[in-house]
C-alpha cells in the first residue's frame, strides 16, 4: 500500500488534494499531528481531521507525535479517525493505550523511532494492529532515509503475528521503497515522494511497481 502524508499537501486547497488523491488510488490517508514538544515542530490537530473527515470516505491514520497521546487519543478518533498511532516514546507502558484504542473501535498503532530497538515493542506486539517504523527522526518532511529502518523492519517482520500490518514512514522515495518492500513493510507512508512529483496517480503507480516488485510477506 501507498499511504500519502498529507503534511506537504497545499493545504489552502485541502478538499482538492484529498479528491486528487482519491482519483489516484491512493488506499487510505496519513495525518501527522505534531505538538511542538514531543517533536520539535508542530502541524495541525483535530479541525484538520474533521476537514479531511468531511470530504472522504477513505480510511484516516492519525500519526500522532505528541507528547500525551492518552489524552487525545479518543477525541482524535471521534473527529474521524480510524487508525491511531502514538508513539512508544511518548508513554511509559503502551498497552493501556492500545486497548483502550481498541476498545473504542479504532485501529491502535504503535510507532517506534530510530534509536528505539525492535526488542522495547515485542511486548505489545499483541495489543498492536499495526506497528510504523520511523524512517527519519519524526518531525519534517523531505528528510533523507535512514537506512538502519531496514534492518529493524526485517527483525519485526520475523517477530511480528501475520495480522499486524507494518508501516514505514519517512524518506520513502521511489530510490528507498523496493528496499522496504523487501525488508517487509506493507504500509508505504509516503509525503514528498508523492507531493513534490506530480501528477500524483503517475507517482503512486510507479512507487506502487517498484514496491511490487521485491515486497514480501510476513
Ligand atoms: C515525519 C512524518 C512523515 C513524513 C513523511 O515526521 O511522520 O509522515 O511527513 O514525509 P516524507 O515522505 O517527505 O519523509
Ligand atoms: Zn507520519
Amino acid at each position: 500500500m501507498i499511504v500519502p502524508s498529507l503534511l506537504l499537501c497545499d493545504f489552502a486547497r485541502l478538499g482538492d488534494e484529498v479528491r486528487k488523491l482519491e482519483d489516484a488510488g491512493a488506499p487510505a490517508l496519513h495525518l501527522d499531528v505534531m505538538d511542538g514538544h514531543f517533536v520539535p515542530n508542530l502541524s495541525y490537530g483535530l479541525p484538520i481531521v474533521e476537514a479531511v473527515r468531511k470530504v472522504t470516505e477513505l480510511p484516516i491514520e492519525t500519526h500522532l507525535m505528541i507528547s500525551d497521546p492518552a489524552q487525545f487519543a479518543e477525541q482524535f478518533h471521534e473527529a474521524g479517525a480510524d487508525a491511531i498511532t502514538f508513539h512508544y516514546e511518548a508513554v511509559d507502558d503502551p498497552r493501556p493505550l492500545l486497548t483502550k484504542l481498541r476498545e473504542l473501535g479504532a485501529v491502535a498503532g504503535l510507532a517506534y523511532n530510530v534509536e528505539t530497538p525492535v526488542s522495547a515493542i515485542r511486548p505489545y506486539l499483541d495489543a498492536c494492529d499495526l506497528v510504523l517504523t520511523m524512517s527519519v527522526t519524526p518531525g519534517f518532511g523531505g528528510q533523507h532515509f535512514e537506512t538502519e529502518a531496514l534492518a529493524k523492519l526485517r527483525e519485526l517482520s520475523a517477530m511480528a503475528p501475520p495480522e499486524v500490518l507494518l508501516e514505514v514512514d519517512g524518506g520513502v522515495n521511489a530510490d528507498t521503497i523496493a528496499d522496504c518492500a523487501e525488508a517487509g513493510s506493507q504500509s508505504h507512508i509516503i509525503g514528498s515522494g508523492i507531493f513534490r512529483h506530480p501528477p500524483y496517480g503517475e507517482a503512486i503507480a510507479k512507487l506502487q511497481q517498484l514496491a511490487r516488485s521485491t515486497s514480501r510477506t510476513h
